[in-house]
């Protein structure tokens, strides 16, 4: 398997306050090399300390990640990350942005920048590539910071609420690209959002999380064609179902088990 979760936990500790707030509770999961993968659940449920664990951002957690055979310890560049800061530098263009990571991977002036120029064409920012980060608009930042990540073909690719912080026509936009792009190129992407219709609309898969500490509550397979009709049948009966299950998992008060 391309990337297997097994047995991860995460509790936090608070030493001062003698304190533990228990994250993740026993995640298992294998998946598949170039599949598009969301994970949903309630705000605060432990999603984005789950891709901190898979980024090997975190150093003690319980369980191991496995990428392409080998186990994960720490960062490094076969694990791409984008969050929803662009976290773009602000002093450097588009251009000196995107090959970022290959200069500091050492690679020569003139090869990173044919390399951030193709990434440029591919994303349809040509004509851009001098302006820096505030002159562009917010899905164009965002494009840059996928294009960042992306340039170092990573092995897979974290996003953690990407779009979070787009109007909702650029986030459409944005979803649109995101697809597009997965016709050219089959990244192997782990996303997380609280949007169930980009979910539906983007995954192979969707990962529906309890709340705090996350369990995988239900595993739904998407095989609706691309490029998606977003009102078609399918998406919708699957849609309504995650909702449900996340209805249920906010109003449900039984005790939750740590
Ligand atoms: N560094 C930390 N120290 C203590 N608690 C944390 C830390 N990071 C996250 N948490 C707690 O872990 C839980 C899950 O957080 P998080 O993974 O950010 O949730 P989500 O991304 O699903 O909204 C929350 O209750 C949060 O307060
Ligand atoms: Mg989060």
């Amino acid at each position: 398997m391309y990337l297997e979760l097994v047995r991860i936990g995460k509790t936090f500790l608070d030493e001062k306050q003698g304190t533990k707030t228990c994250a993740i509770a026993q995640i298992d999961l294998q998946i598949e090399k170039g599949r598009f993968i969301s994970f949903v659940g309630p705000s605060g449920c432990g999603k984005s300390t789950l891709l901190r664990i898979i980024s090997g951002l975190e150093n003690s957690f319980e369980g191991e990640v496995f990428l392409d055979g080998k186990k994960i310890l720490e960062p490094h560049s076969e694990v791409g990350l984008v969050f929803q800061q662009y976290a773009l530098f602000p002093w450097r263009t588009m251009c000196e942005n995107i090959e970022m990571g290959l200069e500091i991977m050492g690679m020569g002036k003139a090869e990173r920048r044919a390399v951030a120029k193709e990434y440029i064409r591919l994303f349809g920012m040509e004509g851009f590539e001098r302006l820096y980060p505030c002159q562009l608009s917010g899905g164009m930042q965002q494009r840059v910071a996928i294009a960042r990540t992306l340039v170092m073909n990573p092995k897979v690719v974290l996003m953690d609420e990407p779009f979070g912080s787009l109007d909702s026509q650029t986030r459409n936009d944005m979803q649109e690209f995101l697809m597009d792009l997965r016709q050219k190129r089959n990244d192997t992407v782990l996303f997380v959002t609280h949007n169930v219709d980009e979910a539906v609309f983007l995954s192979d898969q969707i990962v529906v999380l309890s709340k705090r500490p996350a369990r995988i509550l239900r595993i739904f397979e998407i095989n609706c064609s691309k490029p998606r009709d977003r009102t078609s049948k399918e998406a919708n009966d699957i849609r309504r179902e995650v909702i449900g299950i996340l209805r249920r998992e906010r109003t449900d008060t039984s005790p939750v088990v740590s």
